[in-house]
């Protein structure tokens, strides 16, 4: 048995995502987990080095969630240039989770040194520079990718189950919604649960630039092609207070609302926020009417209705209604395990970079989420419908 090792530089991991997906629930997981295991001759085995601004974040968490993959600390250093360059040995791969702002010098770095860079969305907030940052990847010969986690959650994998088995039959529209309160940190004992350049649009926060990246790729795979799109945003908490304790006027809009278009005719709303309280299965939803059958899938679990168990209610205010409406829906079983949804989608693209596998989340792909994003300021800006060009 062969054991090959892939260094990976991991950079940004000691913010939200960084920690706790990635490095918590991907890399680690993968080298407890023995490695990536490829037929019977040979195992992939992450190496991180992990890099950033703050020593001692980065020196606590390569002592911890090295000790717990391995038996001993991952490698850590302040120097990503220095990483880059070789300087603590030998890595392939640069992986990037800092602030969106940051993304664009840290991928020119990696460009540079001729590494394959995988990273977090959004790529930037305006789309020329996405498509800058893909063309600069592509022209260097670089493989690449960008987070599109969503795909590979559970709820999401079994809608495209339903849709293959033909469970919808012609699939007529879907909603989306997505959301939950986020605490402005201004009352007592209620700090905020997001970082606060979220709610700065100078600092690449704002609730389109970050959702509709996700509607993006989770649309085109599952539902078609978009063909336009109109949209409203709104900043509806004036002000909310940071993670050192000092208040902040947010100048970024934290809930949209947008419908999208198919080009095959299909309607798929989105509500998007951070300031609505959830009563729903789960804190996104997606409900697809079909001729035959409709779903609903939350993050992990879905719930189905064929048309023969589709109830007949009729309008009558004046009597209880007799219809216990969230009763008539069935459980979409779990008949395997499904893993994070970050892993997969890491293993997929270490054996891209290993194996030369296929791979299709690549920056261009994730110019798209960027170029949605942007349109659906310029539809909510100019208030009208706005077309979806191909990027290139
Ligand atoms: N895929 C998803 O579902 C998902 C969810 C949330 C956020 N994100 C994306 O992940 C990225 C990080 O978001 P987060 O919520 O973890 O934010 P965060 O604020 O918790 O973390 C940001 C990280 O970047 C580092 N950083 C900031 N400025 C830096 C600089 N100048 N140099 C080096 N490092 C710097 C911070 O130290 C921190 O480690 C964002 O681009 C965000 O849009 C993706």
């Amino acid at each position: 048995m062969e054991i090959k090792r892939i260094g990976i530089i991991m950079n940004g991991v000691t913010g939200r995502m960084g920690t706790n997906q990635h490095l918590a629930r991907s890399i680690t997981a993968i080298i407890k987990q023995g490695g990536i295991q490829v037929g019977n001759d040979l195992v992939i085995m992450p190496d991180p080095i992990l890099t950033g601004r703050r020593d001692h974040a980065l020196k606590a968490l390569a002592d911890k969630y090295g000790h717990d993959a391995r038996g001993k600390a991952f490698k850590y250093t302040t120097d990503v240039q220095g990483a880059l360059d070789g300087k603590y040995g030998e890595y392939d791969i640069f992986f990037d989770a800092s602030g969106t702002l940051q993304r664009a010098g840290f991928i020119e770095q990696a460009v540079k040194a001729g590494k394959a860079i995988y990273c977090e969305k959004p790529t930037a907030v305006e789309t020329k520079e996405a498509v800058r940052l893909a063309k600069l990847v592509d022209a260097a010969g670089l493989k690449n990718g960008v987070v599109q986690d969503k795909l590979w959650l559970p709820g999401f994998r079994k809608l495209n189950m339903l849709k293959k088995q033909d469970f919808f039959g012609k699939i007529l529209s879907v909603k989306g919604d997505f959301g939950y309160w986020v605490f402005t940190g201004m009352g007592n004992d209620q700090p905020a649960q997001r970082p606060s350049w979220n709610y700065r649009a100078e600092d690449g926060g704002g609730i389109m630039i970050d959702m509709f990246c996700h509607w993006r790729y989770v649309i085109d795979h599952l539902f078609g092609p978009i063909q336009s799109l109109v949209a409203h945003g709104s900043t509806d908490i004036a002000e909310r207070r940071a993670e050192n304790g000092t208040p902040y006027t947010c100048t970024a809009d934290d809930s949209a609302y947008a419908m999208f278009l198919l080009e095959d005719g299909t309607m798929v709303q989105f509500n998007s926020s951070w300031c609505t309280r959830v009563r729903r299965d789960d804190l996104l939803t997606i409900q697809v009417d079909g001729v035959k059958g409709s779903a609903v899938a939350g993050l992990r679990e879905v719930k189905t209705q064929a048309a023969v168990n589709t109830p007949k209610p009729v309008w009558n205010p004046d009597i209880p209604q007799p219809i216990d409406f969230l009763g008539g829906w069935e459980h979409v079983p779990n008949n395997i395990e499904y893993d994070n949804a970050f892993k997969i989608q890491w293993e997929m693209f270490i054996k891209h970079v290993v194996l030369d596998e296929a791979w299709n989340d690549s920056l261009m792909e994730g110019a798209k989420g960027v170029q949605l994003a942007e349109l659906g300021m310029k539809s909510w800006k100019e208030r009208k419908w706005v077309d979806v060009p191909e990027l290139g």
